[in-house]
């Protein structure tokens, strides 16, 4: 479990998840508060510039010059423009978080993204840094498609079904730092998009089957994908069924257990998007995050993690055309960096297709932690306790030794 260290700017503010009350939704869209039962934090305090101030910018630059070393601003790369002209480094989640940690001088990390990713910051860095995610409502759908309690609830249904000892958890960086020690505890790794065959190749050289959370479509796509099993090797365990809507008999004959979370921004590209741009733009390469659905990456030309796709375009040559299926403040800062250099891309869906909870950190949120940060006070501390932790870390550093 998460602390979100209540803001000296806030008096008043609950410092428990467990001590407020679910606050309406309507308040969550005004980005003042957070829901307490999710992932993401307890509330979002204090008194935010106006968007419209015309010194945000000078704003943000001033306050960052006064902490200097003091702080290190992360950002991830489905943040807006107006935050990423901030970050002293961009990437996807793990890089991220490892990048914190090679930073110990560094007294406040600022993290642009959302909040499990502000907690494996917390795990990775030294007791005496202070991670700080702008706004606490930035969570993400996923993390919170697996609670803690259902997952326990889970290993018991493994555990009836006499599968549970040879089963390996193997939880997605998008996940909750609760999930994150369940992983630990239970001798299992933690895996990102760039590095989920490696967790599953050694998953399945320590037991038989693999419990992946909370990404069944990552799951299922480096399952089917890269190692060659069967879509009939994977079953689905819905925590909003009793026993997970599986048999004992399905478990048993499963290799892979998915969980059923998925990202609701990936999960809305569809084959019809694939069949669309391919018939609008003639050769054009489809590229996916394998977040997506597995009929999507099935019908995709590369399949990849964030970083991957950055990659992959900059090594493509000029007078190429890509369809990119990931969020769109990437795929949208890509195909503005790219287009000098004649390299054509698009957004792979014709909808607009944000992630809401990425988008939470504006350059309002961001000012507002810099400038408390840089007058001593701080706020909006993502701290995990140190007996979730202690397992949470144990499954990351399993994931560090992969080979
Ligand atoms: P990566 O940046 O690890 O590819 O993850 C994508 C994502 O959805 C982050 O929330
Ligand atoms: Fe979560 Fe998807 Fe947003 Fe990433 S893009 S933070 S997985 S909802």
């Amino acid at each position: 479990m998460t602390t979100a260290q209540p803001s000296l700017a806030a008096p008043g503010a609950a410092g428990g998840s467990q001590d407020v009350q679910p606050t309406p939704l309507a308040l969550l869209l005004l980005g003042r508060e957070a829901d307490p039962r999710s992932e993401r934090g307890v509330e979002c305090p204090g008194d935010l510039p106006s968007p419209s101030d015309p010194d945000l910018v000078e704003r943000a630059r001033a306050a960052k010059e006064k902490l200097g070393d003091k702080v290190f601003v992360l950002g991830h790369h489905y943040q807006r423009d107006e935050v990423i002209q901030f970050a002293d480094v961009t990437g996807d989640s793990f890089k991220l978080a490892r990048d914190a940690a090679a930073r110990p001088e560094a007294e406040y990390i600022v993290f642009c993204g959302v909040h499990f990713m502000a907690e494996s910051a917390d795990i990775l860095t030294g007791d005496d840094q202070k991670v700080v995610l702008p706004d606490l409502a930035a969570g993400c759908s996923m993390a919170d498609m697996a609670t803690a309690e259902q997952v326990a609830e889970c290993w018991d249904v493994l555990t009836e079904a006499g599968v549970a000892e040879r089963t390996v958890p193997v939880s997605y960086m998008n996940s909750s730092a609760d999930i994150k020690a369940f992983t630990g505890k239970h001798g299992g790794t933690i895996c990102t998009s760039s590095n989920a065959k490696r967790a599953l190749d050694w998953a399945f050289e320590q037991g038989e089957k693999v419990l992946f959370l909370p990404d069944q479509h990552l799951g299922r796509n480096t399952a089917v994908r890269d190692m060659g099993m069967s879509l009939d090797d994977c079953v689905v365990y819905n925590p909003h069924r009793p026993n997970g809507g599986l048999t004992a008999e399905q478990l048993r004959g499963a290799k892979m257990i998915l969980w059923r979370g998925h990202c609701s921004v990936h999960g809305r590209f569809s084959l019809d998007s694939v069949n669309d741009v391919r018939e609008r733009i003639r050769g054009v390469n489809v590229l996916v995050h394998p977040e997506c659905k597995h009929e999507v990456v099935a019908a995709a030309d590369y399949v990849g993690s964030t970083e991957y796709i950055i990659k992959a375009l900059e090594a493509a040559p000029a007078g190429s055309k890509w369809a990119i299926g990931t969020e769109l403040n990437l795929v949208r800062r890509l195909a503005n960096r790219f287009a000098p250099e004649g390299k054509e891309i698009v957004f792979l869906d014709k909808t607009v297709c944000f992630c809401s909870t990425m988008n939470r950190i504006d350059l309002p949120h961001l000012v507002w932690a810099l400038e408390s940060l840089a007058e001593g006070n701080l706020v909006n501390r993502i701290q995990v306790d140190a007996e979730t932790e202690s397992f949470a870390k144990l499954a990351l550093e399993r994931m560090l030794a992969l080979p």
